[in-house]
């Protein structure tokens, strides 16, 4: 059977790296083989949204030699907004932490004629003199951002999802294999592997405290995402970007771009081992209007194993419903709880005793994230997890194919699918919104 490249490092491994790129970093204070014997390390943001911003400072802080270089967003107001958001940040956290800080405002130094507007924004942001880009633009366009940014020799902070279909999902695991080839960072933001109180407890799980997994159930149940409504003078596609959740080609649907988190985490208590199939009921009972576009708004899906075990996970996107973003892992000698919202981490035994919980303090995993990211590559080790993470998005893609057709998807099915759910050209003009799937109707392709 075909499969993704296992995970690129064992849970273990990675700690381990990740520990040792830590030690090295602090050790050999500074030097910068990668960036010409400079200290700096240059970094390019592109799509200048929420995340990006909070990446951009998250990186700032990561480092003292780092430096915003450029930036790059389809969208120049947003361009604007998330450069003036950097700016105010970094001035207001330099100033908090006082004298010692390391924040200087000119480590803010993307001048108008490197910020770059455009669909072609993310090229020049990567030819713009960058060691490090952070993707975090919308999860179809993922795909060739890491593919330029590999061909030009850029490590990168890549948030998930890490594609919205197959054929991109292909394209990011060659890029991976070409990453790692040249020792180029990719770390993907699955946050929650950062995460100190996860990774103690999903240790735990993989270390035997359940005994042996037999199932896992994960949810994320939650109100739907905003919705803007039509500006004067927008296209068709402005309409569909600026409500992107809303808009399968462009975020997946929303089992694939926020639930992912969820499903990521069934592929932790799993082992990361790919299922060999899903079947997956879904629909769309609470949307309307046309800011919905075409997403449904539930999901739940039963992964099967090759050993005979099912996983299970559930998500929803509908107001006024009880929210829910835990994971209900079971073995053969007790359970484990891990909510994704408090940092509540615990493991019972089958007679419902508690026999461990994490009470340690956890430090911000999005920095930690970058901290990490940062370290690695001043160690000449740079991260890459993008294989698992390409593994954890195809098993969102597939639910999702499963959900839409009708049909049980396997593995292959899903890692050899023809769909391309991004238009082939993209130009401001006429797009009409693609029908909401429906199955029994929807064909698998
Ligand atoms: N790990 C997490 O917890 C987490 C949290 C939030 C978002 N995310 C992920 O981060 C990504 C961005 O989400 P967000 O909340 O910041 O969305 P957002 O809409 O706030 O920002 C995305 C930005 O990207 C820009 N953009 C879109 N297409 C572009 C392109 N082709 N080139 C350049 N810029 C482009 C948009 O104009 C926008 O400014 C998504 O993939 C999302 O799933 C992850």
């Amino acid at each position: 059977m075909k499969r993704v490249n296992s995970v690129d490092l064992t849970r273990r491994e990675f700690v381990k790296t990740s520990a040792a790129a830590v030690a090295v970093g602090a050790l050999t204070t500074r030097t910068l083989a990668h960036a010409g014997g400079s200290d700096r390390i240059k970094i390019g943001l592109i799509g200048c949204g929420g995340r990006g911003t909070g990446a951009a400072v998250q990186a700032l802080r990561a480092d003292p030699g780092v430096v915003l270089w450029s930036m790059g967003d389809v969208f120049k107001d947003r361009l604007d907004t998330a450069y003036q958001n950097v700016r105010g940040i970094i001035a207001s956290l330099s100033q908090e932490e006082g004298e010692g800080s390391t924040l200087w405002h000119d480590r803010v130094n993307a001048p108008e004629d490197r910020r770059f507007v455009g669909f072609d924004a993310y090229k020049q942001v990567i030819d713009s003199g960058v060691d490090v880009v952070l993707l975090t633009s919308y999860p179809c366009f993922r795909p060739r951002e890491i593919a330029y940014a590999v061909e030009r020799g850029k490590h990168a902070f890549v948030e998930k999802p890490l594609a919205v279909d197959g054929p991109g999902l292909r394209s990011v695991l060659a890029s991976a294999d070409e990453a790692k080839r040249r020792n180029l960072g990719l770390l993907v933001g699955f946050c929650w592997r950062y995460n100190a109180g996860m990774r103690a407890c999903f240790d735990q799980v993989n270390g035997g405290a359940l005994g042996r997994v037999t199932t896992v159930h994960t949810t994320y149940h939650t109100n739907t995402l905003p919705r803007r409504p039509r500006q004067e003078g927008w296209s068709d596609l402005e309409f569909q970007m600026r409500n992107w959740w809303h808009f399968t080609w462009i975020s997946g649907d929303h089992i694939v771009e926020q639930a992912v988190h969820s499903v990521d985490r069934t592929a932790w208590a799993m082992g990361d081992l790919p299922p060999e199939r899903v079947t997956c009921l879904g629909g769309r009972a609470a949307r309307s209007g046309p800011e919905h576009g075409n997403v449904f708004d539930h999901f739940a899906a039963v992964y099967e194993y090759r050993d005979g075990r099912r996983a299970f996970h559930t998500c929803r996107q509908i107001d006024r419903c009880p929210g829910d973003n835990t994971d209900y892992v079971y073995g053969t000698e007790g359970s484990a709880t891990v909510n994704g919202w408090a940092p509540t981490y615990v493991i019972k035994g089958l007679d419902g005793e508690e026999r461990w919980r994490y009470r340690d303090p956890i430090k911000d995993m999005y920095q930690v994230e970058h901290d990490e990211l940062f370290a690695s590559i001043r160690a000449g080790k740079p991260i890459n997890d993008c294989s698992r993470g390409a593994n954890s998005t195809l098993m969102a893609i597939m639910a999702r194919m499963a959900a839409y057709t009708g049909q049980t998807v396997t593995w292959e099915q899903a890692l050899d699918s023809k769909e391309r759910l991004m238009p082939e050209t993209l130009e401001w003009g006429d797009l009409p919104t693609p029908p909401v799937a429906v199955p029994g109707q929807t064909k698998l392709i």
